[in-house]
């Protein structure tokens, strides 16, 4: 059977740069996939790949078979449908909330009775029901993140591509961003990947791990094979936090 998500032989090189190199990964549906590894180990190249705002240089990707990336042109436009990200800063538009997480349904010309249970579904999955008429820039920043999430699930995507969304919040919003993340992953049983530093967010987190070092995958391996048996020396050193990051 093909994997739900399949990475193959994936390259990108930045002018003399080579940030990727031979990336090979398969994440199963409902997953929750971490690629840990420090600064300017290629995460977020890897997910702009993913997330189709970037052309590999060699290889490809595939989704439930089809190809969604690789360096022919391919089906983007089906694709893009079914795959979200959220960044590290939210990025809202200056409008309602409402606004803010319709938008995607609304470029879908979906019906407005639908788009508004749609969004109401999606409000209560971040844990902010009633939050419709706010304005997105009145919000904190814990808030602000968790519609960002809102706005990213609103339209049930297959992949959901996390690039360190927990990096600018205290830790009680880290806290509740990571119960959103869990409980969007168990109830719309969407794959997530996650890029991020933070090893004890891959603990709480990840049913899976990825080490990337300078643009090479060193490791990948269950939760308990990467941080409880016998992981690579340069793995071990992260986890450890002896490499800088
Ligand atoms: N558009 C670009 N043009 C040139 N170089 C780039 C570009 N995007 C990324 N790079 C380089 O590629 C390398 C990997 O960057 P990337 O942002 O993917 O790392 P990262 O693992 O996400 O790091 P961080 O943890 O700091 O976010 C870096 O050396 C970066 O300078
Ligand atoms: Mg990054």
């Amino acid at each position: 059977m093909t994997a739900h998500l399949k990475i193959t032989g994936l390259g990108k090189t930045f002018r003399e740069q080579r940030v990727l190199r031979n990336i090979n990964l398969e994440v199963e549906r409902g997953e929750i996939f971490a690629i840990m590894g420090p600064s300017g180990a290629g995460k977020t190249t890897l997910l702009r790949i993913l997330n189709l705002l970037e052309k590999p240089d060699t290889g490809s990707i595939t989704l439930d078979g089809d190809t969604i990336n690789g360096t022919q042109q391919s089906g983007h436009s089906a694709a893009r449908q079914r795959i979200s990200m959220v960044f590290q800063s939210p990025a809202l538009f200056n409008d309602t909330v409402y606004n803010n997480v319709a938008y995607s349904l609304k470029v879908r010309r979906m019906d407005k009775d639908i788009i508004k249970s749609k969004v109401s579904q999606s409000l209560r999955l971040v844990g902010l029901e009633g939050y419709e008429n706010r304005n997105a820039k009145t919000l904190s920043g814990g808030e602000e993140q968790r519609i960002a999430f809102a706005r990213a699930v609103v339209f049930e995507p297959d992949l959901l591509l996390l690039d360190e969304p927990t990096a600018n919040l205290d830790p009680g919003n880290v806290a509740k961003i990571e119960e959103v993340i869990r409980t969007i992953n168990r109830e719309l049983n969407t794959t997530i990947i996650i890029a991020t530093h933070h090893m004890n967010q891959v603990r709480r987190l990840a049913d899976r791990v990825g080490m990337l070092l300078e643009g090479e995958l060193i490791e990948t391996g269950s939760r308990e094979e990467v941080f409880e048996g016998v992981a690579d020396e340069r793995t071990r050193a992260f986890i450890e936090g002896e490499m800088v990051c």
